[in-house]
């Protein structure tokens, strides 16, 4: 079992700098996400704890070892570390069995243990029927199986993966999704898991560690991150949601975009303020303090996804059928927010008001 320790890491390839000032513990056997944009530095930092890359500075510590930091550098093969790439490369001429078994093949084991380790993380993996076929005899999950296997057999402190279901369909990365999660609670492995995806860490995740141009935005669970952004940028990423103008006066947020309807406001912001809400926080009803014309509805199948005018705004409103069963297009609509975010200056939550009309 594994903690990881990033103090005070910072990368620049050339000039250029990549991560700035990173500091977090990962603890025993939690699952934590490293999301952000193409870009933002997340591979590099997981190369950097794999002992791929070296830091500029700082000070990395897997279980309390110093594997990264002054004179220190422990290279890969040393730390003890599973790892899945993007592009996941099983042997074609080794059958499932043997891919799984080459990293402890080519180390002083014997026969009888190679089998009794790889019998055990075929069977966590669902590949053990599958033992004797060869990769282009398998689908991509099942080939995307050998690959978690593999990293697996050494009986890794820490799994290390890079967005390893990019190559899969939608459907297939779901239920992989699911797997790779079931498969950490069943070993208690720490887990450091890349993706661009948002929902894929949504749903995955112990806590998630976003990332910005090389930045941490944030670094909490799905759920903080989801209910309570820390900036603008975060509460952008990690859902849908619409940004509006507003300004800030006796105790309402005025908007000027929706011919100067307002709300209620009970913050100590004056004067101009963004204020972000997610479309599923906002509702109709017929006592709601703003109103609008119903322009658009589509139906989802689960939700309605609707737009509002009001003045030059148009308003998203994602609503249950219940709500709006009655509603047509071009009608005269009331909504009511749930939740709204109001931010600082430089784009950071200022707060979350909770409105209730
Ligand atoms: N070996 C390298 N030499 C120079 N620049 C590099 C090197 N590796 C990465 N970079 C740069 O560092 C930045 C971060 O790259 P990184 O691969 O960590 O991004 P990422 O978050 O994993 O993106 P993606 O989601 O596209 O995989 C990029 O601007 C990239 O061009
Ligand atoms: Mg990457």
């Amino acid at each position: 079992m594994s903690t990881v320790k990033i103090q005070h890491i910072s990368k620049s390839f050339g000039g250029n700098v990549v991560l700035q000032e990173i500091n977090e513990t990962f603890h025993d056997g939690e699952f934590i996400t490293l999301l952000g944009p193409s870009g933002c530095g997340k591979s590099t930092m997981l190369r950097m704890i794999a002992g791929f890359e070296r830091p500029t500075s700082g000070e990395l510590y897997i279980n309390d070892r110093l594997v990264s930091g002054g004179k220190t550098f422990v290279p890969p093969e040393k730390r003890n570390i599973g790892m899945v790439f993007q592009s996941y490369a099983v042997w074609p001429h080794m059958n499932v069995f043997d891919n799984i078994a080459y990293p402890l093949s080519i180390k002083k084991i014997s026969k009888a243990e190679i089998r009794k380790s790889v019998e055990q993380v075929m069977d966590i993996t669902h590949l053990t029927q599958y033992a004797e076929r060869f990769p282009n005899q398998l689908s991509g999950g099942q080939q995307q199986r050998i690959a978690l296997a593999r990293a697996l057999v050494s009986a890794p402190d820490l799994l290390l993966l890079d967005e390893p279901l990019s190559n899969l369909d939608a459907k297939l990365r779901e239920s992989m999704r699911f797997e790779i999660k079931e498969l950490q609670k069943k070993t208690g492995i720490t887990v450091v898991y890349v993706t661009h995806d948002q929902t894929e860490a949504m749903a995955m995740s112990d806590r998630i560690f976003l990332l910005h141009r090389g930045i941490v935005q944030q670094v909490g669970t799905p759920n903080d991150i989801y209910n309570r952004p820390a900036n603008q940028f975060v509460a952008d990423f990690l859902g849908k949601v619409d940004f509006f103008k507003g300004e800030s006066a006796n105790g309402r947020i005025v908007f000027p975009g929706m011919d100067g309807q307002s709300v209620r406001y009970d913050g100590s912001r004056s004067g101009k303020v963004d204020v972000a809400v997610r479309p599923e926080n906002i509702y109709f009803s017929a006592d709601g303090p703003l109103e609008g014309v119903l322009e658009t509805q589509y139906y989802l199948g689960d939700v309605d996804d609707c737009r509002v005018r009001i003045g030059e705004t148009l308003v998203r409103v994602i609503a249950n059928g219940y709500e709006y069963q009655n509603l047509k297009e071009g009608q005269q609509v009331h909504l009511s927010i749930r939740d709204m975010m109001v931010f600082e200056d430089d784009g950071t939550l200022e707060q979350m008001l909770e409105i209730r009309t």
